[in-house]
């Protein structure tokens, strides 16, 4: 009688204590998905990397404004809701997806592109790789195909089911906003200051429409005067190419070397011809005194490049999907 009584008690406690191990060991999962990690498809699929800068390499030989579009498109997605791929995703009926957002309104291209890569890998791996990783990998291959750094890429990033279009204007900073603003925003992503003057370096390559800049030529910040901070040879330059009324379309470059990975972007805001108020408000951040950084980079590539890759890695570590979270988009632009 007495044995089976503390048989039965052993029993019980044991059950009980079963169930909260797996009580703990199911939420500590929920509250810590897998972390990205390099290497991620080696089994699933050994040739993605391949793939991707295969079809990466067509493609910005056949335009090479391809590699700005993808790398600006990676930076949307991460800021918006994290790194999900939700960018990529079409409105549909009754859900505005973030491609109606004002800063996404040039991106045709590029989710051209985007699905291009998609079929290449769907044919070789079928339902294996999300849609936010063929992104974080095609970024990479952008910046080393314009002459850039070559870093790893961590991978297991799954992509969202849904979108946020609010978050998409909320989120992404716009060309007007000041240093303290820039500073905020990037912040709240996890990016110091480093991390934002590193990762503003990607304007080394590609180019901004005249209503991105028009504010600085001619009105900046409601004085009905160009930015005191522009120098005034590229100002007039400028002007010819951006009018006061219209031209809202016309492009510039963001650097001298619209189309190469490399230092001018520093260069330039040391000249003070930066294209966006929001570049060239960066040339007076400091780390410290005596410690600016913008000098850092214009004068040493390599400490750019390195500085670049690591705040890239973290960019694209911004709320991930991972686990059993979200799901493998067959078709980037449409949930499963
Ligand atoms: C610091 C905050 C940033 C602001 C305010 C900003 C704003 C802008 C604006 C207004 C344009 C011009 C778009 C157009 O007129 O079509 C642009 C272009 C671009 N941005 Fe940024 N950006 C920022 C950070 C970044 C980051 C972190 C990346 C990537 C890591 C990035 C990558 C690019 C690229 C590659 C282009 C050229 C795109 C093209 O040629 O169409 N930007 N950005
Ligand atoms: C920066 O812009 C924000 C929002 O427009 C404003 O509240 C703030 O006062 C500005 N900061 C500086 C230093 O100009
Ligand atoms: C100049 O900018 C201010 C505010 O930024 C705006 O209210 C005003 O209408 C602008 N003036 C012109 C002539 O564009």
């Amino acid at each position: 009688m007495r044995s089976s009584t503390s048989m039965f008690s052993f029993l019980l406690i044991s059950m009980i204590l079963l169930a909260i191990t797996s009580m703990v060991l199911h939420s500590t999962c929920m509250a810590h998905p897998p972390p990205l990690r390099k290497g991620f498809y080696s089994a699933s699929c050994p040739d993605l990397e391949r793939i991707v800068l295969r079809v990466m390499r067509d493609a910005v030989v056949r335009n090479p404004r391809n590699a700005a579009y993808i790398l600006r498109l990676f930076f949307h997605d991460c800021f918006v809701q994290g790194c999900d791929g939700s960018v990529l995703l079409d409105d549909v009926l009754g859900l505005p997806g973030e491609k109606g957002a004002f800063p996404n309104k040039n991106f045709a291209e590029a989710f051209l592109l985007v699905d291009a890569i998609k079929r290449e890998v769907e044919h070789v791996c079928p339902a294996a790789v999300s849609c936010a990783d063929i992104l974080a990998l095609a970024s990479r291959d952008a910046v080393v195909l314009t002459g850039g750094p070559h870093w790893e890429v961590a991978l297991g990033r799954r992509d969202a089911v849904v979108a946020s279009l609010k978050l998409a204007n909320i989120d992404i900073p716009t060309a007007s906003y000041n240093l303290s603003t820039l500073i905020s925003i990037f912040r709240s992503k996890g990016l110091s200051v480093e991390d934002m003057v590193a990762l503003s370096g990607a304007h080394t390559i590609g180019f901004a429409r005249c209503f991105n800049y028009k504010e600085r030529l001619y009105n900046q910040s409601g004085t009905l005067k160009p930015d005191p901070n522009l120098n005034v040879f590229v100002l007039r330059e400028r002007m010819m190419v951006c009018p006061p009324i219209g031209g809202d379309g016309r492009t510039y470059p963001l650097d001298r070397t619209p189309f190469v990975f490399d230092t001018s972007y520093y260069k330039d805001l040391i000249r003070r011809s930066a294209v966006l108020y929001s570049d060239q408000v960066l040339e007076s951040v400091a780390l410290g005194p005596g410690m600016p950084l913008v000098n850092w980079f214009a004068g040493d590539a390599r400490l750019f490049f390195e500085r670049f890759s690591e705040a890239m890695t973290k960019m694209g570590s911004i709320n991930p999907l991972t686990g059993f979270e979200g799901e493998i988009r067959r078709n980037c632009r449409l949930r499963n």
